[in-house]
């Protein structure tokens, strides 16, 4: 049976405007890098976009080596949009970047022209997509100057490839220098897209400054720190986990010291009524600056989850210094 959406489903998302831009994104997104590849369930996957698209998520992050294997998300989703939920393509802002290994050889990786341009071509096509929302650069190239991966994300919102321009994982200075040409250049800079959460707090060392100062919007990534700001990993490392099925995170950086500080959130989490997770993401948007929080699900409950904290968003100054100090 074909999908068919909430028809409320607009009702309770919050809707947030990216910096200076006339875009709103939800203030929970979705990040299809893990759990959406060819080595995972179509119907559970599938069943996990339906139900955020049906909780107001219009946002969905790719990028051309999230599977695995690396483009498999991408055809997946791809393949979602054709089977129906593409009918609402212009209630849905979808991203893609480069910026990390893709294909053998010098043009498959980093920052290039060559490299930026060719691998929007191939997204798309893999999507079945004529143009995407946003394309990001996806890393800071050390050995491109930064003017040829500005100019070709200028080229490729002319071109009508991507409607906006982004850049991910750039640390305060080149930032503002990526920015700034973006500017010159008459494509502004829509959004930034760092690792941002209670456990990796860099984006307060200048970051978020530096986007409020130029009205570009914020998007933080691994919002619960791949599963660890939940109640998941609190009775040791389930056997279905990330924890046991990726290597970007591994069982020994659960530590007991981590688990500790974890069980306390948890428990002044359970004292605000919600789950850990819930606090996590409603910690994240506390600051106005960060425009949406992009989550990652492995199943429908983790969704649900997710945006059952846009219940209770409020912190007093108390929580905020209770929450500083667990941390410390
Ligand atoms: N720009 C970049 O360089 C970059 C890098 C990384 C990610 N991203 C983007 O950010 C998105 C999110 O990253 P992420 O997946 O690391 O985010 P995350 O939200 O920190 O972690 C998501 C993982 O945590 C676990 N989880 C989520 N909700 C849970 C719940 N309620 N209870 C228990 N466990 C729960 C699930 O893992 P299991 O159930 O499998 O354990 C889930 O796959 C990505 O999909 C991608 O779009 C971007």
């Amino acid at each position: 049976m074909s999908y068919i959406p909430n028809g409320n489903r607009y009702d309770s998302m919050l809707y947030r405007r990216c910096g200076q831009s006339g875009l709103k994104l939800p203030a929970i997104s979705l990040g299809l890098w893990q759990n959406f590849g060819d080595v995972d369930l179509r119907s559970n996957y599938e069943q996990t976009l339906y139900k955020a698209f049906d909780a107001g998520i219009t946002h969905f992050d790719l990028a051309n080596n999230y599977g695995p294997p690396p483009g498999s998300a991408e055809k997946n989703f791809g393949e979602i949009l054709k089977s129906g939920l593409g009918q609402y393509r212009d209630e849905m802002i979808i991203s893609t970047k480069a910026g990390y290994t893709m294909w053998d050889g010098p043009y498959g990786d980093w920052g290039s022209k060559k490299y930026l341009v060719s691998s929007l071509d191939q997204s798309l096509k893999r999507m079945g997509l004529e143009y995407v929302d946003i394309f990001y650069h996806h890393r800071p190239d050390p050995n491109t100057p930064i003017e040829e991966s500005m100019m070709a994300l200028d080229l490729i919102v002319r071109q009508g490839k991507a409607l906006y321009a982004g850049i991910s994982n750039y640390p305060p200075d080149l930032a503002k220098e990526a920015i700034d040409i973006l500017r010159k250049l008459g494509t502004p800079c829509l959004i930034h897209q760092p690792k941002y959460s209670m456990l990796v707090r860099t984006p307060e060392e200048g970051l978020l400054d530096t986007l409020g100062q130029h009205g570009v919007g914020c998007i933080a990534f691994s919002p619960l720190a791949q599963g660890l700001l939940t109640d998941k990993y609190l009775n040791g490392i389930p056997s279905q986990s990330r924890a046991t099925r990726h290597p970007s995170l591994k069982p020994d950086q659960i530590t007991e010291d981590k688990i500790s500080m974890i069980r306390k959130l948890n428990d002044m989490a359970a004292g605000r009524g919600q789950t850990l997770a819930q606090m996590a993401i409603a910690w994240l948007l506390r600051d106005e600056r960060v425009t949406s929080v992009l989550i990652g699900a492995s199943k429908v409950s983790q969704v649900e989850d997710a945006v059952g904290a846009l219940n209770q968003l409020d912190f007093s100054d108390a929580e905020l210094n209770a929450i500083d100090q667990i941390l410390a």
